[in-house]
């Protein structure tokens, strides 16, 4: 039996972690900032991105706004290796697509240019995303947007920031509501 003295002396009673609860404790916060997935579609808008891709979709919150945002025609392809999906994705548009696998790998399949938006927010690792950048910049059209999430708080993607500043990209990066950050790189 439970006596006071049991009791955390301030806070929330802390929630009892087993393999499961550890899974959903690790997902959760990985949806972005309401003002994030706001303002991804603020930016597709803006610039009638018509051909616009999301690397890690999770459950698909910022994937509504960027399909609710494009023109009519338009396509959005998301892409994670996960399948988190809360959302009915086809019933926001009508050219959506979503593959299960490996950013890199799919990325390759693609020809140059393809995308005039690019939404990153997959696996953040330098080990991943200096190699999935160079795909990135590949597919990306001249003139097009891509936009990486966590470049504030998570030391490997401020770093590849850092890197595209290094090699002549103009990077902004924007405070987040959650503090999380977000930078723009258009490819000149
Ligand atoms: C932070 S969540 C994405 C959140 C989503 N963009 C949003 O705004 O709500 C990261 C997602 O990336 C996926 N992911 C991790 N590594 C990946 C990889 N190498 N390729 C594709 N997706 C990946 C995970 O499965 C997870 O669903």
């Amino acid at each position: 039996m439970q006596t006071l003295s049991d009791k955390p002396k301030r806070g929330r009673p802390k929630k009892i972690v087993t393999t499961a609860t550890f899974n959903e404790l690790a997902r959760h916060g990985w949806n972005s900032e309401p003002d994030v997935c706001q303002f991804i579609g603020s930016i597709i808008k803006m610039n009638k991105s018509a051909n616009v891709l999301e690397i890690g979709v999770f459950e698909g919150e910022t994937a509504v706004k960027m399909i609710e945002a494009l023109p009519y025609g338009g396509k959005y392809t998301g892409i994670d290796i996960n399948n988190y999906l809360k959302h009915d994705l086809k019933s926001f548009g009508t050219d959506v697509e979503f593959i299960l696998g490996e950013s890199i790998t799919l990325l390759k399949g693609y020809p140059a240019n393809h995308f005039d938006f690019i939404f990153v927010d997959g696996d953040h690792s330098w080990a991943n995303i200096l190699p999935e950048f160079k795909e990135v910049e590949r597919v990306l059209a001249k003139g097009g947007i891509v936009a990486y999430h966590d470049t504030i708080h998570i030391a490997d993607v401020k770093k590849l920031m850092e890197y595209a500043a290094h090699y002549n990209y103009n990077v902004i990066t924007l405070n987040t509501s959650e503090g999380r950050g977000l930078s723009l790189i258009q490819k000149p």
